[in-house]
């Protein structure tokens, strides 16, 4: 099987590293001193925290520490404290520390392991000596309880801009030797922007995944839209059209034709559309208001058909005719 290319492109030094200029700067300075404090990396899924946490590991490791001086934890290895304290004292028992030789740990995913053990994690960071660092990954730092976040520097990444990450995307285009019909390329790169969300990773993704489905040669930017469970633009054009006849059965039968459904992309395109169609300022507020109540309720598991249905009868009755 082919290596996935946010494998291959993943960035291997500092200077690989996009956008992100206040966090990789502070992290370079740390480094250069030697003088790491414990980490936390947050922000938007793929914008470089794991990559970056990796650059800092390999800068201090030769790679045939790599095995004893790095631990990689992810949050479903931390659910049980016992777990986690056992793995952590073989870690740091593992082979006599040579003096000055640091150990790393990266908890991936830290904004998901439960408040308990992260009580039992401070206690550990607390204890631990002088030569193991912890780097801490997450997308959301209030899931983190503060006397973590007090002992760790907080470093934040942003979310990508579309010209680094079209940059990017075609860099690899490049490097790949990849053939992209020239009259459609903007329209391609524009559209894998806006599947991305500014994460990527999931650019990355979308692009070998078209290459995978053989549909650069004729560059079909529907199907790319389909297959990453988003509405292609036809569909998404009639919607629009019975949504402005305040049509909500029509509306319903659309939505519910849709085969590859993915809620919360669905929520996404509609929300770009909404200045487009006829709503009072005040109610444009209102709805994107409703609109994040209903993203967080499908985020927490609610019934995702419910929840969109809501939503198209919200919209229908504060279009103006
Ligand atoms: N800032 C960046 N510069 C260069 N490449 C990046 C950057 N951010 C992400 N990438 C690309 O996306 C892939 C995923 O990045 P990474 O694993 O570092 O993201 P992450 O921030 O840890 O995401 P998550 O929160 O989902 O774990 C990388 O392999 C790389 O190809
Ligand atoms: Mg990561």
């Amino acid at each position: 099987m082919e290596i996935p290319w946010v494998e291959t492109y993943r960035p291997k030094t500092f200077n690989d590293i996009v956008s992100q200029n206040i966090a990789i700067n502070n992290l370079k300075e740390f480094v250069r001193n030697r003088n790491m404090p414990h980490m936390i990396f947050t922000g938007p899924a793929g914008t470089g925290k794991t990559s970056t946490a990796l650059i800092i590991a390999k800068h201090f490791l030769k790679e045939e520490e790599l095995d004893t001086n790095l631990l990689e934890l992810n949050a479903s290895d931390t659910v049980r404290i016992d777990f986690v304290r056992n793995v952590l004292k073989n870690f740091v028992n593992q082979s006599l520390i040579k003096n000055g030789s640091l150990k790393f740990v990266i908890l991936d995913e830290a904004d998901n392991i439960p408040g308990t053990v992260q009580q039992a994690l401070r206690r550990i960071i607390e204890k631990t000596s002088n030569n193991i660092k912890f780097i801490l990954l997450c997308n959301y730092i209030n899931r983190i309880i503060d006397p973590i976040i007090s002992r760790c520097a907080v470093f934040r990444f942003v979310s990508l801009p579309k010209e680094k990450i079209i940059d990017r995307l075609k860099y690899i285009v490049t490097k790949e030797k990849l053939k992209i019909p020239s009259d459609k390329s903007e329209q391609f790169f524009n559209h894998l922007f806006f599947i991305s969300g500014g994460d990527l990773r999931k650019a990355i993704n979308t692009l070998q995944m078209a290459v995978a489905l053989e549909l650069l040669e004729n560059l079909d930017i529907n199907e790319i839209l389909r297959i990453s469970g988003f509405l292609d633009e036809k569909t998404l054009n009639s919607l629009i059209s019975v949504l402005k006849k305040k049509d909500f059965m029509s509306s319903k039968e659309i939505f519910d034709s849709i085969e590859i459904l993915d809620s919360r992309n669905f929520i996404r395109q509609i929300s770009e559309v909404l200045p487009s169609l006829k709503i009072e300022p005040i109610n444009l507020v209102n709805l994107k208001t409703y609109i994040g109540e209903i993203d967080y309720r499908i985020s927490q598991g609610a019934d995702e058909k419910m929840q969109i249905s809501a939503l198209l009868a919200t919209i229908i009755e504060y279009i103006q005719i």
